[in-house]
């Protein structure tokens, strides 16, 4: 009895535990300003003195500007992470402009630390997600200026812009510091490459096509 009560305890703990890891860890402080000058390598960063924390500390400016869309894919990411705002170091959200040419695409990609929600604050966005193996069903909709759209965390994502303007967009994120694995270039364009006979088998195409696709990466 005393065992499996223990067991059942054990269990519950560690179902709790889990759900506690399951996001950026809780801070223990008001807050961790980020000190950039630190060489203490822990998880997230080092905290400043907290008297020595400014407002610009957690402020961040600029989000109003366009970004640069004269590029392949036809969209630039404007991240304001902990890397650009010290003072969300370890408050576990961020916040990202997207900006889209016509026709403009986010690539496929996934955040590895975190969910994001995305709201339309221009134009007309076709977005998905596609779920884990073996179902690997997309879950796609058009979406138009003021709806959202959620991208559980760590599934392959993309938006494109099927309007006849520019659209903009904002993301909000689960974490301080969500990362990025754009699928194109992480299997393509990885350092060094990956074998191009690994490439062929698994996208079942001849290897001049994985040269092709690696080169432009
Ligand atoms: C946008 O990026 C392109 C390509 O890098 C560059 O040629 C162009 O000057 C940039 N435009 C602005 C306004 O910065």
């Amino acid at each position: 009895m005393a065992s499996r009560y223990f067991l059942l305890s054990a269990g519950l703990l560690a179902l709790v535990f889990t759900a506690a890891l399951a996001s950026d860890s809780s801070p223990l402080q008001d807050f961790c300003v980020a000190d950039a000058s630190s060489q203490v390598v822990v998880n997230g960063l080092a905290c400043k003195d907290p008297k020595t924390v400014q407002a610009n500390d957690f402020s961040a400016s600029g989000l109003h500007m366009a970004g640069n869309t004269s590029n392949p894919v036809g969209s630039k990411v404007t991240p304001l992470t902990a890397a650009q705002i010290p003072g969300l170091n370890t408050l576990g959200i961020s916040l990202a402009r997207i900006d889209y040419a016509p026709s403009g695409i986010n690539p496929p990609h996934t955040h590895p630390r975190a969910s994001e929600i995305l709201l339309v604050l221009k134009g007309s966005l076709e977005v998905g997600f596609v779920t884990s193996s073996p179902d690997n069903r997309q879950i796609t909709k058009v979406l138009q200026k003021g709806d959202v759209f959620v991208f559980p965390v760590g599934l392959i994502h993309y938006q494109k812009n099927v309007g006849n303007g520019n659209a903009i967009a904002i993301a909000a994120l689960s974490s301080q510091n969500p990362g990025v694995i754009t699928i194109a270039n992480a299997v393509f364009g990885s350092k060094p490459d990956i074998a191009s006979d690994i490439l062929v088998k698994a996208f079942q195409v001849d290897k001049n096509v994985i040269t092709n696709v690696q080169s432009k990466f």
